[in-house]
């Protein structure tokens, strides 16, 4: 019998093609209410697929009979309760591995974007201003002092490309990791002091809600940077603001916020902040090694009984 699966986000139509070849469909990624579409189906889902920033809500993991698996698009878990899909006997697979590279990436073109002031100095040309004035001077990146709040895949990647840089590498987390002599520390404030670029890459959730507090950003001080490519839940965004209104700090780069997809208002006006819309992993390649992955944990559970990347 062909496993039904239920889909919560948009996936391409290359996706789409190879989904339907292996299982039945329930398209539920333009429902306004999951539970209301279902209409009854609840008992046939075998696997939810789903992208990290949807995620699954809890009620429908506790209403779902026959669920199995979780194939998640993605590799930030705070919107799917891991322990909860556990209690109710089914797993969760993510794409780990796959997507750190260019979210690391995204991490040092933020960095470089706001210290070199890439998109004022853009503004600069278009506009004409070079042919009255010069451009004024921005901040070196290279030597400078990088800390990384959460030293997991992504922020080893991250470390790996400021040594290209030159720059002196310090991490913040849990516990110092036994494997790596960058300077550790247990505090984000003082590693915020020591840091001229402050990158946070743990993941989100309740651990980690509003950990870059005004405090964090007055450690940084004037000149530094802070880039945020995890979770918008970690960082006090009226904080953020307000800082960046003050010059508290010199600037920032970020991908992610509090609401995504976010309006532009807070953010206007403020020259000192380089702003992207959630794209991390997204490359064709990246993306598409992603949905691949997303589909062939399915398949593997169900021809061989095991997800081939579970979340442990
Ligand atoms: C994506 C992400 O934006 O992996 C994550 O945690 O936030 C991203 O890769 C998204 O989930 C892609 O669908």
């Amino acid at each position: 019998m062909t496993p039904t699966v239920l889909l919560l986000t948009p996936f391409t139509e290359r996706f789409m093609q190879r989904l339907h070849q292996h299982f039945h469909v329930v398209d539920a990624s333009s429902w306004p209410d999951i539970l209301t579409g279902l209409q009854g189906q609840e008992a046939q889902i075998w696997a939810v697929i789903t992208s990290a920033v949807k995620g699954v809500p809890d009620e429908v993991i506790g209403r779902l009979p026959q669920l199995q698996a979780i194939s998640v698009r993605g590799v930030g878990l705070d919107q799917v309760n891991v322990s909860l899909a556990r209690a109710h006997g089914v797993s969760v697979a993510s794409t780990t591995g796959i997507l750190s590279d260019c979210v690391a990436d995204l991490a040092f073109t933020l960095l470089l974007a706001v210290s070199r002031q890439l998109i004022p100095a853009d503004r600069f040309v278009r506009s004409g201003q070079w042919q009255q004035q010069a451009f004024p001077l921005a901040a070196r990146v290279n030597r400078k002092r990088l800390g990384i709040l959460g030293l997991g895949a992504i922020g080893r990647l991250i470390a790996q490309r400021a040594a290209g840089f030159d720059m002196d590498i310090a991490y913040y987390g849990r516990r110092p990791k036994a494997d790596i002599n960058y300077t550790y520390f247990d505090d984000v404030c003082a590693i915020a002091r020591w840091a001229d670029y402050l990158v946070v890459a743990v993941p989100g959730g309740p651990e980690t809600d509003g950990l870059i507090s005004s405090d964090v950003l007055e450690a940084l001080g004037p000149t530094g940077v802070l880039v945020n490519i995890a979770r918008g839940s970690v960082v006090d965004e009226e904080a953020l603001l307000q800082a960046l209104r003050t010059r508290t700090i010199a600037g920032a780069g970020l991908d992610v916020y509090m609401n995504e997809p976010c309006a532009p208002q807070p953010w206007q006006g403020l020259e000192n902040v380089v702003l992207t819309p959630h794209i991390g992993s997204a490359t064709r390649e990246t993306r598409q090694a992603m949905e691949d992955l997303v589909l062939d944990n399915l398949i593997a559970l169900q021809q061989q009984g095991r997800l081939l990347t579970p979340v442990e």
